[in-house]
């Protein structure tokens, strides 16, 4: 055996220490290997370089390549274990071992130099100047200058992930000039290394397939191991065509760095595409889940291959030529991932980008940035289809993110089909395992089982359609992983939707929507598969959107036109109400039977919620109606007035009849505004069921609906015919408006607490929905204003109070003020959305029990 390449890597490595390149973890293995060789006792008699015998030379070259295989496993993962093993900055350490630049003046290409410490720095140097090498000595180092280039190009790739790590689509931050020159100059960095010979060449020896291990020890393999050296041998064969010289980089990834690859000269290509060459890197492929995966990676998503037909038909993936354990060789998919394509093409607005602070709260009256609606059916139908495609091949993503989804996209302004096609498919294995301390932006996208290391199935990448669909929206996201305020604020619809895409329990997603059934198979009597039957779900609701926004949907609001819709009674809810209505009796009248009969109950409901917007509206243009001509006629304005009402207006004093149009109008302001803006489009109650959550529900429903007519009963009849009764409706309006709020809080608080205690993942903890919270708030201030209404009526009724027109003022200013302006108009987003959180968790909980919810099935229920 012959061990002196390794002594000279020991000695390599020992300098390496010296110079603080080795940590102390592989300084302790490479001192096991050192005792190892001692132990065979023969360390002092061989001499670096010499050759005995070829086995024991292609034994001492494993050794070699163990060596150095230690110190590229080893290589620390991020800036934090760079810091701490290393002593110093990451980009300022990886430099040591990175070309810095073209060193070399003189004729011949450009050469780089190196900034390797002490005697290593200046063989190196001769060796990758070509000035040598001559001795043995020095061509071990040209080998280990070249690894060095295999290491420098795993901590390139290592930064890039480390900076990448926090992008997410939902955020668009687009990289700043410094990051962009600074990935720039990685990159440049990363070709100048492979145009390196020798780094190529460590490239094909260091990642060349090994045989597998458990043939290694078998002197031939047997029938029983045929296919796996089979496999092993077109991995091999397939590395070896590759021409290592024109290696060039085509793109970071986080765990692994993606190359363009060529063939040799003469080898026949076996496909029109281009290639890449995905090398997973070293101190990854040295986890066994992922070399594993790495090594069936062909087999996996290739399934096809032997078969043409099949691989006409699945056209969701890039194919796939050869894998081994620490690399894979594929087709190169055109286009760019949908990561890129959404930041790049549509940014976010540059003042709605959250800053590295986080994002700076929007004051009340600012131009509204509406999230991207728009871009949803641009992206979730060809996303639908390709998912389809795989799910249908039996296959799962399982690892389904913006990054890993490559889109063929036209430019921004053309209206174009995008096509989508997958890469990077299977398991993160890196997901639930801290490798590096802190969490990818990735993992968002990662179901809950997933992450807990259960068998994926084609319901994990529902999930991930789910937070891609939140993502390509633009809006910030819930730490949490819930779907963000912005949905509930603009269309509780599509909330319903993404929020049945994302329950963090399998079993549950899916379910309010029993049309699509379980995802694999089952193609309906039309033969429509699930995902189709999905699509049409999405095209539906989204339609619901668009037509209840009135077709804007990106509409940047300019300040005064959103004072105005923030402050105008109505707040548009009716018009809202009944285009959504209108919309989902259309989609009924056009569905075919089963559906029809689903679409049925939302448009019941939806004319429920329009009846009772349109009565409230009523009301209180009813109020304003009779009390608006009342007081011109008070100014002494000559409006005729029936004979009983100007005789019940003559037996009333003047304060008195002052008050009660003051208060009346005031309260019939608030009652129309608290309905329209915070509960028009919120009911407990579904159409041919009793209310969810029973009593509370049925209870919350009368007090929210009766309330919208009362104040008008009350208001009415009081200014027409009994002035001085002011008081009375006064203080029973507000006792009206406090039962709402007591009720309707006490609903949703338990549906929210009901659904969190079943499981229900899609709801947060009541104490963390900041709109319940809010509206918990508005409670006692409301009570100690319903006992002072009280109290104050009574003096007055019993004349210890005399002064009507001052309480009156007090009443209309604390109606108007704090009823109308702060809480109704400015607070009343944060209250919807909070309430539109709990009913439709409700809704869920109800869902659930009623189906029995446990196994990943609603195929029973389809239609
Ligand atoms: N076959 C391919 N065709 C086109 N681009 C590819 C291909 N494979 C990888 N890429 C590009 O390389 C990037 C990283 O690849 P991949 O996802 O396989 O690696 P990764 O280590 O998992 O990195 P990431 O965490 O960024 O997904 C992809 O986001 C994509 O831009
Ligand atoms: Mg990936």
């Amino acid at each position: 055996m012959q061990f002196g390449i390794m002594e000279s890597v020991i000695s390599i490595a020992a300098d390496f220490g010296r110079h603080g390149l080795l940590t102390h973890e592989i300084r302790s293995r490479i001192g096991e290997l050192e005792n190892e060789v001692e132990a065979a006792g023969r360390m002092a008699t061989v001499l670096p370089g010499e050759r005995r015998d070829s086995a024991g030379d292609a034994g001492a070259r494993d050794h070699v390549e163990t060596g150095w295989r230690l110190v590229l496993e080893s290589a620390p993962l991020d800036s934090h274990s760079y810091g701490v093993t290393y002593g110093g900055p990451f980009e300022e350490v990886s430099a040591r071992v990175m070309p810095s630049g073209p060193a070399q003046t003189g004729p011949g290409p450009a050469r780089p130099g190196w900034e390797l410490p002490g005697r290593l720095t200046a063989l190196v140097h001769r060796v990758l100047t070509g000035r040598g090498p001559a001795s043995r000595a020095e061509r071990s180092v040209e080998q280990a200058a070249a690894r060095l280039g295999v290491l420098a190009l795993t901590l390139l790739t290592l930064q890039d992930a480390e900076a990448r790590q926090h992008l997410d689509i939902a955020t668009r931050v687009r990289v700043d000039r410094n990051a962009a020159k600074a990935l720039e100059e990685r990159e440049a960095h990363a070709n100048l290394l492979l145009s390196l010979p020798a780094v190529g060449e460590a490239l094909r020896i260091m990642y060349r397939p090994p045989l597998p291990e458990r043939l290694a020890h078998k002197p031939r393999p047997g029938e029983e191991d045929a296919e796996e050296y089979a496999s092993y041998e077109r991995s091999l064969e397939a590395w070896e065509d590759l021409d290592f010289g024109r290696m060039r980089l085509f793109r970071f990834g986080t765990t692994s760095v993606i190359l363009s690859a060529h063939l040799r000269d003469g080898v026949p290509s076996r496909s029109a595409h281009p290639l890449v060459l995905k090398c997973v890197l070293l101190p990854y492929a040295q986890v066994p889940a992922i070399s594993q995966a790495t090594f069936s990676y062909q087999q996996d998503y290739s399934p096809w291959t032997d078969s043409p037909d099949a691989k006409e038909s699945l056209t969701s993936t890039v194919e796939v030529y050869a894998s081994a354990c620490t690399w894979i060789l594929m087709e190169q998919a055109a286009g760019r991932t949908l990561h890129d394509v959404l930041t790049e093409d549509y940014p976010r607005p540059a003042d709605d980008r959250p800053t590295l602070e986080g994002v700076v709260p929007r004051p009340l009256l600012e131009p509204e940035v509406r999230p991207q609606f728009g871009l949803l059916p641009r992206v979730v139908p060809p996303l639908l289809k390709a998912l389809d495609e795989l799910h249908t091949a039996n296959l799962c993503h399982a690892d389904l993110n913006p990054r890993n989804i490559v889109v063929e996209a036209p430019p921004p302004g053309d209206a174009g089909e995008w096509r989508m096609r997958f890469i990077d498919l299977g398991r993160n294995h890196l997901q639930g395992r801290s490798f590096t301390g802190t969490q990818r932006m990735d993992e968002l996208y990662a179901a809950p089982e997933l992450r807990a290391g259960e068998k994926p199935d084609a319901h994990a990448d529902l999930y991930s359609l789910g937070q891609i669909i939140i993502g390509t929206c633009g809006i910030d996201r819930n730490p949490d992983g819930t779907a963000p305020d912005a949905f509930y604020a603009v269309t509780p619809t599509l909330a319903r939707l993404v929020e049945d895409l994302i329950d963090p329990a399998p079993e549950r997603r899916l379910l309010l929507f029993p049309e699509v059934g379980v995802l694999v198979g089952r193609h309906d009597p039309r033969g429509n598969s699930p995902h189709q039957r999905l699509q049409a779900v999405f095209e539906r609701e989204f339609e619901a959107l668009v037509t209840a926004e009135g077709g804007a949907l990106e509409d940047e609001q300019r300040r005064w036109v959103r004072a105005v819709r923030l402050l105008a009674p109505m707040a548009g809810s009716p018009r809202r109400q009944l285009r959504l209505g209108t919309c989902r009796r259309r989609q009924m009248v056009a569905s075919p039977e089963p559906e029809r009969r689903l679409l049925d109950r939302s448009v019941k409901q939806a004319d429920w919620l329009t009846a009772w917007s349109w009565l409230s509206g009523t009301m209180w243009l009813v109020c304003l109606v009779t009390v608006v001509p009342l007081s011109l006629h008070d100014l002494g304005v000559p409006i005729p007035l029936p004979d009983m009402i100007g005789a019940a207006q003559r037996a009333s004093t003047g304060a008195d009849r002052l008050a009660a149009r003051m208060t009346g109008l005031t309260f019939a302001l608030c009652a129309v505004k608290y309905y329209q803006s915070i509960y028009a489009g919120l009911s407990s109650r579904w159409p041919g069921k009793p209310p969810t959550l029973g009593r509370p529900g049925l209870v919350a429903e009368f007090w929210v609906r009766a309330n919208a007519l009362i104040v008008g009963l009350l208001v009415v009849p009081i200014n027409l015919f009994a002035p001085r009764m002011w008081t009375l409706g006064s203080a029973v309006g507000i006792t009206s408006a406090f039962c709402v709020n007591h009720f309707g809080y006490r609903y949703a608080l338990r549906g929210a607490a009901q659904a969190h205690e079943a499981g229900i993942g899609t709801v947060a903890q009541p104490k963390n929905i900041n709109g319940l919270s809010k509206y918990a708030m508005w409670g006692p201030s409301m009570l100690i204003y319903v006992v002072i209404v009280w109290s104050f009526s009574a003096l007055l009724v019993q004349g210890v109070l005399l002064d009507v027109i001052a309480y009156a003022c007090v009443v209309s200013g604390i109606n108007v003020g704090l009823f109308y302006v702060v809480k109704c108009s400015a607070g009343a987003r944060d209250v919807r959305i909070g309430l539109t959180r709990c009913y439709l968790a409700a809704e869920r909980l109800e869902a659930c029990s009623a189906d029995g919810r446990a196994a990943p099935s609603s195929a029973d229920s389809l239609p």
